[in-house]
C-alpha cells in the first residue's frame, strides 16, 4: 500500500507513519521483518503481536465504558500492519511527565485510574511504559496504546508485573518519581480494584512488593 504518509517513529519493532485515511487522521504501525531472528519465528511472533493488539483494543472499545471511546478505531489491519484512528493533541505520557502544562498529581491518579480499568477488563498490557499512554493535552482522556504484549489475565501476578514495569520505567526518566507513583498512581489503582474486591486489590499490592524485591535481588546478581 502506497499512501500520503509521514514517518512519525522508527522503533525497535515498528514504524509508525501519520496518514490520512479517507478523510480521517489516522496512524499506521507497521511492523517490519527483524533480520536477527529466525524468519518463521519471527513472522509468528509479529503475527501474535498484531493479533494481541487488534483484540485488546477492540476488547476495551467493547468492554469499558470509561475507556471505549478515547480508544483509537481500528480502520485495517493485515499480517504485519494495522492502521487506526489517531489521537490527535496529545502528547505521551512520558512528554506530559515533564511539560509544565499537567498537574502531576492528577495526571498520576488519572494514569492509575486507566491501568485500573484495563485490568478490571480481564487484560494486562505486558509493555506498561510512559510512552504507552497518550494524554489528551486538554486532559480529557488518557489512552493507553501498544497492546502487542497484552493477554487476557486476571492473576495478582500478571497485574503486578504490569504496575512493575511502569514503576521502572519511570526510573529511568532520571526524575524522581516514586512518590507519584506510590501516593497517587498506585493509591488511586487500588481504590479502583477495591471496587471488584478489597482482597483483590490487597494480593496484587502484595505481589508488587515480591515482584519487586525479585526485580532488587536481580540488580544485585546483575
Ligand atoms: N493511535 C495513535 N495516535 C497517536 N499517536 C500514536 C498512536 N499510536 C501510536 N502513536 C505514537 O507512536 C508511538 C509509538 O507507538 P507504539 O507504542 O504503538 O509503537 P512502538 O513501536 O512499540 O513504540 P515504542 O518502542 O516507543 O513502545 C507512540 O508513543 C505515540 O507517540
Ligand atoms: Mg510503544
Amino acid at each position: 500500500m502506497k499512501v500520503n504518509c509521514e514517518l512519525i517513529q522508527q522503533g525497535a519493532e515498528a514504524r509508525i507513519y501519520f496518514l490520512d485515511y479517507i478523510g480521517f487522521p489516522a496512524v499506521w504501525k507497521e511492523r517490519f521483518v527483524k533480520t536477527y531472528r529466525h524468519p518463521q519465528l519471527d513472522e509468528r511472533l509479529t503475527k501474535s503481536r498484531m493479533k494481541a493488539e487488534v483484540k485488546a483494543i477492540n476488547h476495551l472499545k467493547n468492554k469499558s465504558a470509561f475507556l471505549s471511546k478515547s480508544m483509537p478505531t481500528i480502520l485495517g489491519v493485515s499480517d504485519s500492519s494495522i492502521i487506526m484512528t489517531r489521537i490527535e493533541n496529545a502528547a505521551t505520557f512520558h512528554e506530559a511527565i515533564s511539560s509544565e502544562f499537567f498537574s502531576l498529581q492528577d495526571l498520576f491518579q488519572r494514569v492509575g485510574m486507566v491501568i485500573a480499568e484495563v485490568h478490571k477488563c480481564g487484560l494486562v498490557h505486558g509493555d506498561l511504559t510512559t510512552t504507552n499512554f497518550m494524554v489528551k493535552n486538554d486532559v480529557s482522556a488518557i489512552v493507553p496504546i501498544d497492546f502487542g504484549l497484552s493477554s487476557f489475565s486476571t492473576t495478582p501476578e500478571d497485574r503486578a508485573v504490569d504496575l512493575y514495569v511502569l514503576e521502572r520505567s519511570l526510573l529511568t526518566s532520571g526524575r524522581d518519581d516514586s512518590d507519584l507513583f506510590s501516593n497517587f498512581l498506585l493509591d488511586k489503582y487500588k481504590k479502583e480494584m477495591e471496587s471488584i474486591g478489597i482482597s483483590v486489590a490487597n494480593a496484587i499490592v502484595s505481589k508488587l512488593d515480591e515482584v519487586r524485591a525479585r526485580g532488587r535481588k536481580r540488580d544485585m546478581v546483575g
